[in-house]
């Protein structure tokens, strides 16, 4: 007979139970930017809704920011840092390859020697990290895993883009995932998620790390260039798509749902998924990139936190949540919150 080895424990309900934000200092209008990409205010908001943006100072960093969202996260939570069993951090902005943000996060934050790693999802980041917390608390891989979405894109992004320089910002968002009480008590619905690898060249750095700093004019950042045009399409009329099989495969219909949360990629994109979706009036929209910016993986998380705090979301809400961007990848999932 052949030895067996123990399965993993029978499956369990996973929630989020605690959610913070971290945004950074900095609020820059959209008038300290239009000169540089002769542009103008009035263009900006129309075109992606955005008046201001966060950008960090130089003492706010990837690990900083995450260490401030996550702290938040934790305490809403009402567990210790040493219950924490796995760290996720999704980022596309840490500029060391390795060790991961993670580890350092998992350390700095007091956990007992939690594992940790990164993803690198993008603007999906948030929604792939919380699928992996999900099953990994399903199975007991571990009991209570901390994911962070965390950008500083004003690193990567060239000021004089016209199509990036006005867009993206900085930030951090977390949650802490942990069991449910019971099944009924099951607080994050299946993930649909996926990858179209033949549209990598619309959002990507513009060369390698080596190649960047052996540039014939010197050492220079590998900026982030963006095909805005073919990504706003694919973003208005295929995620849509994904949203409504997220809401099936969670077993509701958008009369059951109290919140939208897209990613915060563009005003006008959010405004075609909804019509899209035909949600109904009574389903209150995620809006944080007017003040926000698109700050990527963080963007979710940061929106969320807004809407706790202005009293538009409220604790037990059934929430629709979906990500996408450069890959292009993406993800949506129905959330309880916390
Ligand atoms: O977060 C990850 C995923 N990213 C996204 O989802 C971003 C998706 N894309 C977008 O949000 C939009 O494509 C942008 C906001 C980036 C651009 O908006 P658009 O409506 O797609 O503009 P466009 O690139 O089609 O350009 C329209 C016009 C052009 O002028 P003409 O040819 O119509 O005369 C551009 O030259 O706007 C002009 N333009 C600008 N004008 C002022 C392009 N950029 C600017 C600018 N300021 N910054």
């Amino acid at each position: 007979m052949r030895t067996q080895i123990r399965p993993a424990r029978q499956p369990r309900a996973a929630r989020i139970t605690g959610i913070g934000g971290y945004r950074p200092s900095r609020v820059i209008p959209n008038s300290e930017i239009v000169e540089r990409i002769d542009s103008s205010d009035e263009w900006i908001r129309t075109r992606s809704g955005i008046e201001s943006r966060r950008w960090a100072t130089d003492d706010e960093t990837v690990i900083s920011m995450s260490l401030g969202a996550a702290g938040k996260a934790i305490a809403h939570a009402g567990v210790h840092p040493d219950q924490i069993g796995c760290v996720i951090v999704s980022t596309v902005t840490h500029l060391y390859q390795t060790p991961s943000a993670a580890a350092e996060i998992a350390y700095k934050l007091g956990t007992d020697r939690a594992a940790a790693f990164d993803i690198s999802a993008a603007c999906a980041g948030f929604c792939y990290g919380l699928s992996l917390a999900s099953d990994m608390v399903q199975t007991g891989t571990a009991e209570h895993v901390l994911v962070i979405g965390v950008e500083r894109l004003s690193d990567l992004t060239d000021p004089t883009d016209r199509s990036t320089a006005f867009l993206f910002a900085d930030g951090a968002g977390a949650v802490v995932v942990g069991p449910a009480d019971d099944a009924e008590g099951a607080g994050i619905g299946p993930v649909v998620w996926g990858s179209d690898g033949e549209s990598l060249g619309h959002i990507h750095q513009r060369e390698n790390w080596y190649d960047a700093l052996h540039s014939p004019d010197g050492p220079r950042m590998p900026h982030l260039v963006m095909q805005g045009n073919p990504v706003f399409r694919w973003a208005s009329y295929e995620m849509p798509k994904v949203a409504q099989q997220a809401l099936e495969a969670a077993g509701i219909t958008v009369d059951d749902l109290d919140l939208f949360v897209p990613h915060q990629a563009n005003m006008r994109i959010t405004d075609a998924m909804a019509r899209q979706l035909k949600l109904p009036d009574h389903v209150a929209i995620a809006r944080d990139i007017a003040q926000q910016g698109n700050s990527s993986a963080a963007s979710i998380p940061l929106a969320i936190e807004r809407m706790l705090e202005s009293g538009e979301a409220r604790s037990g809400d059934l929430a629709l949540v979906i990500g996408f961007g450069a890959g292009l990848v993406y993800a949506a999932q129905v959330i309880r919150i916390p």
